[in-house]
């Protein structure tokens, strides 16, 4: 299967070249309904490109905004044109196999992914077509790469995988007395699946204990924080799509109570979180739109390496400090 991988990827880097020596014209194949273009060469394009992006929230929306520009604006520095399907999948497992397939209907010359699910989805319906992952924490578990150096397949991308720890080591400067996290995640997010195995691992390793309290969906949200606020010192979140876009109502019942709401993503700070380390993910969309330009222009993903970001920043929310009384100026620039 992999050797077939190869083949097929190697066989399409070569027809993507011949396309470009042909000017590769009438490839673009206009856009659907409800779908933006962004180049302003529609139907003229050298290259056509679907992006799905699984739902929205803080920090997919900024990854899709700063890959879009980037594209757009390295597309123009190398002289082609690149027109973008933009579709959102609104978190929904059905859509994101509505549109991967309408995207390999069309016949697109790359798939853009932003977000693990949608990731998935994309890598299921092709092994022909290119995809750039965008923000997949885990894409050796998760889209079955054969690693993060050689995919070996039609899919590379970038990660936001980020050394756990950092985050506890905030936790355990900003308020060192707390000693219980509850751990709130949604079960069938694959990301967040290791991330909270790396989380166990470490209070298990630094004397701390954990509750967990899961949701199956972000309406379970407000409850699950409710409880855990009950019964621990601390909320711990992992990178999670599904607890993201509850952020805010997390941070009201957590202020609340008082009790500190470490997160592992920038958006979930802003959102409302105390503190956070992780990914800057506008460096992170940029990246993504770089590999795609790549790839595009005849780059192999089963031998591109995944990128990991090697910038972990601390962010934290003095509004949110203030509310709660813990000290961040450690912390505040
Ligand atoms: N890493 C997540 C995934 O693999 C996507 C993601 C990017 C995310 N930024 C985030 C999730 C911020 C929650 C919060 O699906």
């Amino acid at each position: 299967m992999k050797k077939m991988h190869k083949l097929l990827s190697a066989m399409l880097s070569a027809a993507v070249c011949a396309g470009m020596l042909a000017g590769c014209s009438g490839s673009s194949s206009g856009s659907a309904a409800g779908s933006q273009t962004a180049s302003g060469s529609a139907g003229g394009a050298d290259y056509t490109v679907g992006l799905i992006q699984y739902m929205e929230h803080t920090s997919l929306d900024e990854i899709r905004t700063a890959l879009e520009q980037r594209l757009q604006s390295q597309a123009e520095a190398a002289g082609i044109t690149v027109d973008v399907q933009v579709q959102n999948a609104q978190g929904d497992p059905t859509n994101i196999s509505n549109i991967c397939n309408k995207f390999v209907g069309e016949g697109v010359d790359l798939i853009v992914a932003i977000a693990t699910p949608a990731a998935a989805g994309a890598a299921g319906v092709t092994e022909d077509i290119p995809i750039v992952f965008s923000a997949v924490t885990d894409p050796v578990t998760d889209l079955q790469l054969d690693s993060l150096d050689a995919p070996g397949g039609n899919v590379t991308g970038t990660s936001d995988s980020i050394p756990v720890e950092k985050i506890f080591e905030v936790a355990a400067e900003l308020t060192p007395e707390a000693k219980n996290f509850g751990l709130l995640y949604c079960t069938s997010e694959p990301s967040s699946a290791g991330v909270i195995a790396d989380a166990k691992a470490y209070l298990d390793a630094n004397g701390g204990s954990y509750t967990e309290a899961t949701v199956t969906n972000t309406s379970e949200v407000q409850q699950a924080a409710q409880t855990l606020v009950e019964k621990c010192d601390a909320i711990f979140i992992p990178i999670d799509n599904t607890v993201a876009t509850a952020m805010s109502v997390v941070a009201e019942v957590a202020n609340e109570a008082k009790i500190p709401v470490y997160v592992s993503a920038d958006s979930m700070v802003k959102d409302g979180g105390l503190a956070s380390a992780g990914v800057n993910y506008t460096n992170l969309g940029e990246k993504t739109a770089d590999m795609v330009l790549e790839v595009l222009q005849g780059a192999d993903p089963a031998t591109m390496p995944v990128q990991t970001m090697t910038d972990v920043n601390v962010v934290v929310n003095e509004e949110t400090a203030a509310a709660i009384g813990v000290d961040v100026s450690a912390y505040v620039n």
